[in-house]
């Protein structure tokens, strides 16, 4: 055979050297593992925060409905933060604030890239196809307790105390009623869909 020429203590240290090589190839792929990851999971947060902006969403509402036009006469568009942004976002409202609920909404929201393309909604058909989508806006609210309004609606957002009268009363009694907030409060931001 050709290698029985080459002397065998060079066999034996190209031996270890490979072994030591494999040892030192199980951290390295450990690392880029982890690298792999951590990139990964940097880039599905950046999107989540990338399609979470105002200007993400105007970008298809604009010209399709008048969800943008109404949003910008609502009270949770003219009540400023104090670093000047609206008091609401759209994604404020309709994201879910927590994993993994947030990225199960994203991944539903991928249908709408479809219905875009489809034009499903426009300028002429959007009042008859309102209270479709307004009720699976509702629908989702009430199954999750209207979760975004309570995130926000806290503390000293929420202080019974400070309420005018008639929604402390109302709001005092959300318990015993069962009720939740948009059950009251539909129609807060954009035209009450009429539902025949
Ligand atoms: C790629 C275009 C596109 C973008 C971007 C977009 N939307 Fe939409 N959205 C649509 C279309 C199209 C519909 C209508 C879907 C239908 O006909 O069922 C819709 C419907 C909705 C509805 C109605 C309820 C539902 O579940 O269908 C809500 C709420 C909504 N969008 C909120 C948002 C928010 C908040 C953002 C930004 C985070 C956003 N949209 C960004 C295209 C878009
Ligand atoms: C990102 C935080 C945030 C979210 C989410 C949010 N709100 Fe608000 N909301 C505010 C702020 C801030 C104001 C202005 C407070 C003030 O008037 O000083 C406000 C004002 C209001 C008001 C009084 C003004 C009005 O238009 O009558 C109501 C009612 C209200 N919110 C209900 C809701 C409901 C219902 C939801 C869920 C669909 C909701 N909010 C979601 C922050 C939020
Ligand atoms: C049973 C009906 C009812 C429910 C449910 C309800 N509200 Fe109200 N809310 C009212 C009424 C009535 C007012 C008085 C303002 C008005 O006249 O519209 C009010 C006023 C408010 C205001 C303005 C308070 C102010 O200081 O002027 C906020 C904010 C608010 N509600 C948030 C919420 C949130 C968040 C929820 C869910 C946790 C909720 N509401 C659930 C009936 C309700
Ligand atoms: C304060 C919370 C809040 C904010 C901010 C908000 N929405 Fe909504 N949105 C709702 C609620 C509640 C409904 C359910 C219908 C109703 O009660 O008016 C709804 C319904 C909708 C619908 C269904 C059509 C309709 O008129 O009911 C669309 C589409 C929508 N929102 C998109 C958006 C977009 C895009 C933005 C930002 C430009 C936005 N929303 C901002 C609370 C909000």
């Amino acid at each position: 055979m050709k290698n029985d020429n080459i002397h065998p203590s060079f066999k034996l240290k190209v031996c270890r050297f490979l072994r030591k090589k494999l040892w030192l190839g199980i951290p390295a792929v450990f690392f880029v593992l982890i690298g792999l990851t951590v990139f990964g999971v940097a880039s599905i947060h950046g999107s989540i925060k990338f399609t979470s902006r105002n200007d993400f969403c105007f970008g298809c509402h604009v010209g399709m409905d008048t969800i943008v036009e109404e949003y910008k006469e609502s009270s949770h568009f003219i009540n400023k933060k104090p670093n000047g942004d609206p008091a609401a976002t759209c994604a404020d409202c309709h994201v879910p604030n927590q994993y993994p609920a947030k990225l199960k909404a994203k991944i539903i929201a991928l249908k709408d890239v479809y219905n875009k393309w489809k034009g499903t909604i426009n300028l002429q058909n959007f009042e008859k196809e309102r209270p479709r989508l307004a009720s699976y806006v509702w629908e989702e609210m009430e199954k999750t307790d209207s979760k975004n309004c309570r995130d926000c609606h806290k503390d000293v957002l929420f202080d019974f105390t400070k309420q005018p009268q008639r929604a402390a009363l109302n709001h005092q009694q959300l318990e015993q009623t069962g009720k939740t907030c948009i059950d009251c409060h539909s129609g807060i931001t954009h035209k009450r869909p009429v539902l025949q």
